[in-house]
């Protein structure tokens, strides 16, 4: 049987998830995506572990080593899960961890991580000791200090699925990620933003609010294109984006703008991605009313007829009746996805 993963992405990004799986491995072994889930992509996969750590997508990466179905909200299946534990052979487990280079000595040092959903005659302290037990039988020793294998228990539904978690902490980060501002977009949903742009080799492309420059950046990893273009009216964005992109990604050009008035020509742009400021206080809402309207205005002016335009954001009732008012774009998808706590809509637009 082909060793089975499990990726956990951005609520909202499946699709794109799948996506990127599907075209970045499927000439590297055989592959399936046998389950898509809110949050979690679950596949099996020939190829070289390694090459799922380098998904652009993906925040998490695991390798799932047990399946249960049929979990009930029952304690018994508490016993039935531990039970079964007693039953792996982790050695082509430990062949796939040692690939992506987690050391593991004669003693296994682990912990165990455990998520729980739905009503449950047990807790998910319950399910993390079932978990612990069955494994120490095995002779593992468990430690909260750098255990060697970090292996989850997730229950949802009916499913129950053991793995160990392959990716390092740090790997929905990014090096090039130098500097840093507090409403910076986390890389994995500014790839997955870019991806809905479309990209295209003669795209010039715009992140007219860059702030430290992770749009910019990601499209540059999407492949080739003609131009990139960002800008910021903070000149400590501006900074910070310049550490960030470094000297690569040419060509492109920073500027420090009012993206209510950017000085570009019209329709000198193919694609607009933009993750907007949102604030929840009352001047906050006032200021970007103001300035969506102006962006948009500037947006519709600057891109192509055949362009783009993705833009993200919480405020989507500024945003929606601004649409419905100028009718100057057609929105062609809008959805919500999971960003630390909050849930901002995503829009693909395209010119009128
Ligand atoms: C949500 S942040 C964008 C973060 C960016 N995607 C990143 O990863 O760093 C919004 C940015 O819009 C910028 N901004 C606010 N008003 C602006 C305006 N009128 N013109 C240009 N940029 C503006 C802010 O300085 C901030 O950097």
């Amino acid at each position: 049987m082909l060793p089975r993963y499990s990726i956990s992405v951005c609520g909202g990004f499946e699709r794109i998830a799948c996506n990127e799986i599907q075209t970045r491995l499927k000439d590297t072994g055989e592959l399936q995506i046998i389950d898509r889930k809110p949050k979690r992509i679950l596949l099996s996969f020939s190829g070289q572990p390694r090459e799922l750590l380098s998904l652009r997508s993906a925040e998490h990466v695991f390798l799932v080593i047990k399946k249960l179905s049929n979990v009930t909200r029952s304690r018994h299946s508490l016993s039935t899960l531990k039970k079964s534990l007693g039953r792996v052979d982790f050695r082509p487990h430990f062949e796939i961890c040692r690939k992506v280079g987690i050391r593991l000595k004669k003693r296994v040092t682990f912990r165990v991580t455990s998520q729980l959903s739905g009503q449950r005659n047990f807790r998910r302290i319950d399910l993390q000791r079932a978990v612990e037990h069955g494994l120490m039988t095995y002779g593992w020793r468990l430690t909260h200090e750098r255990p060697a294998l970090d292996v989850w228990i997730e229950v949802h539904g009916e499913d129950a699925y053991v793995s160990i978690r392959l990716s390092p902490m740090e790997m929905a980060r990014r090096d090039y990620k130098q500097a840093h501002m507090p409403a910076s977009l986390k890389p994995t949903i500014a790839y997955s933003l870019v991806q809905l742009s479309d990209p295209q080799p003669d795209d010039v492309f715009l992140d007219a609010m860059c702030g430290v420059g992770t749009i910019l950046i990601e499209r540059a990893y999407s492949g080739r294109y003609r131009y990139l273009l960002g800008g910021d009216i903070s000149g400590e964005a501006i900074d910070a984006a310049q550490i960030n992109i470094g000297k690569k990604h040419r060509p492109r050009q920073l500027f420090r703008w009012d993206a209510g008035r950017l000085p570009l020509s019209n329709w000198s742009v193919d694609k607009i991605v933009c993750n907007l400021p949102f604030g929840g206080k009352i001047g906050d809402e006032i200021g970007n009313q103001k300035l969506y309207r102006q962006f948009l205005i500037e947006c519709k002016r600057v891109l192509k007829p055949t362009g783009r335009m993705v833009l993200l954001t919480t405020q989507q009732s500024i945003l929606e009746n601004l649409f419905k008012q100028r009718r100057s774009f057609r929105v062609a998808r809008k959805f919500k996805i999971d960003l630390l706590g909050q849930s901002p809509s995503v829009y693909v637009c395209l010119p009128r």
